[in-house]
């Protein structure tokens, strides 16, 4: 392998993104255009209406050009996996970004409606033209907001999209790390997950879901059924990483 590829220090969008970390958590982007850029690269180089390609385009944009905070290709298989065992009708992404993480699970359930809440309204815009170049856009809708905002975008998703009792099928955290309880939470409280849906969540080890992973472990067999499964971050194979794969029971 390549080794800039495994030594993720070794590359210079890499260290502009670790000096970004404020950028990230107000704005949900890096700060030095990255995320424009990887949609103008994936509109001029991946095939429209191919998926795999416009998936494949971007993975090569975060190894070749600069690094994205995608859920990215090796944590991608076991989103894959999970998004198959579920076979949801309706799935919900906390955290768009660059829009690759729904792009994956509208892969992965191709005839399931996908939507994903983002705060930043510039990564909404950024999503949107990629599901449009892949051809997911009738079925993958961004909404933008938070799960904490008081209750305005649970309403939304209520409201405007059908969200209802039991009617949710799978749901990727992948946004605020420290919010992952307190939001999965309030959907719990809205009644809309049911025995067997399933609940993804990313960075649990890098930048960390301590009282995540602590709830899921007190958790286990009484509400839920967890699954740790060890990866590495995004585009590297030097920092490992976690993603937990919760079965709910009810
Ligand atoms: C790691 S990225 C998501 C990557 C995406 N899931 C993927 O795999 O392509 C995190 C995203 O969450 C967004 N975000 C941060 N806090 C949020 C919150 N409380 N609600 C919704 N989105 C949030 C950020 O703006 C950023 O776009």
């Amino acid at each position: 392998m390549d080794l800039k590829r495994r030594i993720p220090i070794l590359r210079w969008s890499v260290w502009r993104m670790a000096t970004a970390t404020r950028n990230i958590t107000t704005t949900g982007q890096i700060g030095d255009g990255r995320e424009a850029a990887a949609v103008e690269y994936v509109l001029k180089n991946a095939r429209a209406g191919d998926v795999d390609d416009v998936l494949a385009t971007i993975d090569k944009f975060a190894y070749e050009k600069s690094i994205l905070i995608n859920v990215g290709d090796e944590k991608g298989l076991l989103l894959d996996t999970a998004v198959r065992r579920a076979n949801p009708a309706l799935a919900l992404e906390l955290g768009t970004y660059c829009g690759y993480g729904a792009l994956r699970i509208a892969r992965a359930a191709p005839d399931a409606k996908v939507y994903s809440v983002e705060l930043a309204e510039a990564n909404a815009a950024n999503a949107r033209r990629i599901w449009e170049h892949a051809g997911v856009a009738a079925r993958v809708t961004c909404v933008v907001g938070t799960i904490g905002d008081g209750g305005g975008t649970l309403d939304v998703l209520a409201n405007e999209h059908g969200f209802g009792s039991g009617a949710l099928d799978f749901v990727f955290l992948d946004h605020d790390k420290d919010a992952y309880l307190d939001d999965l939470n309030s959907i719990l409280d809205r009644g809309w997950l049911h025995p067997g849906t399933v609940v993804v969540a990313d960075n649990v080890r890098i930048p960390g879901a301590p009282k995540y992973r602590e709830y899921m472990r007190r958790q286990q067999g009484k509400r839920w059924n967890t699954v740790e499964h060890k990866a590495h971050l995004e585009y590297q194979s030097l920092v490992s990483d976690l993603v937990l794969e919760s079965d709910y029971l009810g």
